[in-house]
């Protein structure tokens, strides 16, 4: 398993008034080359376990092993693995310093002390990854992209340390339909195509759930489901009790087996949709 956490508990201030579980005994897995999405309502601990994943955090209880070692055990390692295991954080563009986009990418690069012509087949090279033009964007500044086009400035940002593994926050949060799209098509293109681990919290599962191989599911610190997409739809109900919309084929899907109709409810995708509608018409479904 390439990143593991063992019965992870974590405690914001923790022997203070204002202690607060914000993780509870999380066990998870992620597989080298997976792509996991990471779902729940809000305050139910995702941002928190995601910056343990690189060692931001130190666990309360339990840990986190990424390739077979414990991560906090040692701070050389834990540098080299903030390097492995790429985090985007929530509005990754509040944190743009720079005045042009090659600045911005290139500053990881840089504060690993490669040469500049290193940094700068990095930089090309994780800019040209994000599916920006290179020659038309480097001088930009990185303050006056579009909102879809500074994100994707943030993930080369991370890209060009060339990490193993990609975990983001809520990384299409504020963004247009189709910056949505676009921006989930290059995560699934990221995996499958460069092999890059991909754990990415969000709630839009409508867009995630056809891309994605693992749906974990967080409430209250605690990880109360994970499997496919298949498997977690198929738990319609306890999704909705937990304040989660499901995508709205899923809806769709489960109003039709509630009523009597025998279509399969944990299918998500509109042409699964269309099979099970299709089959079950000629079967059941008519008055
Ligand atoms: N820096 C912090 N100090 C104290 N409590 C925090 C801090 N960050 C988050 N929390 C609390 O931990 C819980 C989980 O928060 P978070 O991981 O941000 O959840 P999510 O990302 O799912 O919205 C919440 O109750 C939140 O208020
Ligand atoms: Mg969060």
């Amino acid at each position: 398993m390439f990143i593991r956490t063992e019965d992870l508990t974590h405690i914001y201030m923790p022997g203070t008034p204002f202690a607060a579980a914000a993780l509870q005994g999380v066990s998870l897995n992620l597989p080298r080359g997976g792509f996991a999405a990471l779902i729940g309502p809000s305050g139910s601990g995702k941002s928190t376990l995601i910056q343990h994943l690189n060692g931001l955090l130190r666990p309360t209880g339990g840990r986190v092993i990424v390739d077979g070692r414990v991560v906090g055990a040692d701070r050389g390692e834990t540098l080299r693995l903030r390097r492995r295991i790429g985090l985007v954080f929530q509005l990754p563009e509040e944190q743009f310093f720079a005045e042009t986009l090659f600045d911005e990418v290139a500053f990881a690069p840089r504060n690993l002390g490669l040469a500049p012509g290193a940094v700068a087949e990095r930089v090309r090279e994780a800019v040209e990854q994000v599916g920006l033009d290179y020659a038309a964007f480097k001088n930009r500044s990185p303050f006056q992209l579009s909102a879809g086009q500074k994100r994707l400035a943030a993930i080369a940002a991370v890209l060009s340390l060339r990490p193993e593994a990609l975990i983001l926050d809520e990384p299409a949060a504020g963004l247009d339909q189709a910056g949505q799209q676009k921006l989930f098509r290059l995560l699934k293109s990221l995996n499958a195509g460069a092999g890059l681990t991909i754990l990415v919290v969000t709630h839009h599962l409508e867009q995630i759930a056809p891309l994605v191989d693992t749906i974990l599911v967080l409430n209250k610190g605690r990880l109360v489901m994970s499997g496919s997409p298949a498997q977690v739809f198929s738990r319609g109900e306890e999704l909705r009790g937990l304040g989660l919309a499901l995508p709205p084929v899923s809806e769709i899907m489960h109003g039709l087996a509630r009523t009597g109709c025998p279509v399969n409810p944990a299918v998500f995708s509109l042409e699964e949709a269309r099979r099970e509608i299709t089959f079950w018409r000629r079967e059941a479904c008519g008055p």
